[in-house]
């Protein structure tokens, strides 16, 4: 666990988490950081105290230690959001003292009694204050849906710093970097890469209420946006919230220009067409990216599909219906709600098709509401006539993606 001074008597501890299935579900091949923050005024405050992965906050007291606090003084917990992680460690943290008091909103003081067993509570709502003494004053914002009914930000007036939690987060480990005026061109490749994953994995569903908390965020005076997972921006809080209003159209059928063709094929015969496809993309100067299903991980896979503007979806028929692993895919997308892409099938059969009908049930079952092309089914191996199709379906596709950039 790393130390870093964001302003006078305001620390951030964060935790470089590798090898976890994020939420039980998210493989992170780069992993995450967890950060909590330490305001200190004549009483001391921690906001969303996390501690690793395993629920023992040793490492977080030890950190405490080394910036002159002792855990036993902390008076305040700040939950901005009940998640485990960032409020795992409060049964333990019980153990070592009982005169503490838990700040949090309404919709959260019943999980923390209900998870916890723990009801030393302030309850807090819009607007609401908390003086700390020698400055250090914080108001509570609501955030609901960001992204369990319950969340809020923490604003310290005096560092104009906003405690944002899940809002303005993003995947990646940190390495001695944390702040956005540290990073270097690669690093910010690589935490907008990451940012992108992490909104369409944990956050897309909720899309509607994260353009409220845009707004929020908008409205207040920050010189800081400290997260509660990635980096942490002093040097143009506004790129960060455009770089979210962005995703947020991400998740309604805008994206990069690019196209992410989502496949399966078991004997190569739907593989021979996207062979043909990939050559009218390279002639066409259009970035694709490929995702085999089932060998891609869920996360990228969200991640990929949700910031293309166009989607080739080729997959054959199996057993009547559309190849099980394509198909599980974009049940995925639906539950996230991934909507109005631009995209295009082809696939092979083999007697009867079906994969067609089903792929129909998934859009409309899931409300994706994508604008298809016409798609194109061949039996068997794709003739020339099928290829000239799939030619055809594929600058539509590009056509249909014209009014969706947005980079
Ligand atoms: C397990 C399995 C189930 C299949 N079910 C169907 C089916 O229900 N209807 C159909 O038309 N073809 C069916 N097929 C045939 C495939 O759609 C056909 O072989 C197609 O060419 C496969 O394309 P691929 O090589 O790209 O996987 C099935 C094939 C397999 C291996
Ligand atoms: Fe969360
Ligand atoms: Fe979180």
């Amino acid at each position: 666990m790393r130390k870093v001074k964001i302003a006078d008597g305001v620390h951030m501890f964060t935790l470089n988490v590798d090898n976890v299935l994020f939420e039980g579900i998210w493989e992170l091949a780069s992993g995450v950081t967890l950060n909590s923050y330490v305001v200190q005024g004549e009483k001391t405050a921690i906001i969303d105290g996390v501690i690793g992965w395993d629920g023992v906050p040793e490492t977080l007291y030890k950190s405490l230690g080394e910036i002159g606090v002792d855990p036993k003084g902390i008076d305040y917990l700040i939950v901005n959001h009940m998640e485990p992680d960032h409020s795992g460690w409060i049964s333990n943290f019980m153990k070592i003292k009982d005169d503490f008091t838990i700040v949090c909103t309404d919709k959260a003081a019943k999980m923390v009694s209900s998870f916890y067993g723990e009801d030393r509570i302030r309850v807090v709502k819009e607007g609401d204050t908390l003086d700390l003494g020698r400055g250090k004053v914080f108001s509570f914002h609501l955030v609901p849906n960001v992204h369990w009914p319950d969340t809020m930000y923490t604003y310290e007036k005096s560092t104009k710093t906003l405690f944002s939690c899940d809002m303005f987060g993003s995947f990646g480990k940190m390495g001695d970097h944390v702040f956005d005026d540290e990073m270097t061109p690669e690093e910010d490749v690589f935490f907008e890469c990451e940012a992108i994953r992490y909104y369409s994995n944990v956050m897309t569903t909720f899309t509607p209420m994260l353009r409220k908390a845009i707004q929020k965020a908008r409205e207040l005076d920050i010189t800081t946006i400290a997260p509660g997972h990635g980096p942490l921006y002093r040097n143009n809080v506004e790129k960060i919230m455009d770089d979210y209003s962005r995703y947020s159209q991400y998740a309604e059928g805008a994206g990069k220009n690019e196209i992410t063709i989502l496949w399966g094929s078991m004997y190569g015969m739907t593989g021979k067409a996207i062979a043909h496809a990939e050559t009218i993309l390279e002639r066409e100067g259009i970035k694709y990216n490929k995702l085999e299903m089932p060998l891609e991980s869920e996360s990228e896979m969200v991640a990929t599909v949700f910031k293309s503007a166009g989607v080739i979806i080729a997959a054959p028929t199996y057993e009547y219906k559309l190849f099980p692993p394509v198909a599980t895919a974009l049940d995925e997308l639906g539950r996230k709600k991934v909507s109005n892409k631009a995209a295009f099938r082809f696939g092979s059969f083999g007697w009867s098709g079906g994969a067609e009908k089903e792929l129909a049930e998934i859009i409309e079952r899931n409300k994706m509401k994508w604008d298809f092309v016409p798609s194109v089914e061949f039996e068997g191996s794709p003739k020339e006539e099928d290829l000239r199709k799939i030619e055809e379906g594929i600058l539509q596709l590009i056509g249909k993606m014209k009014g969706k950039i947005v980079e």
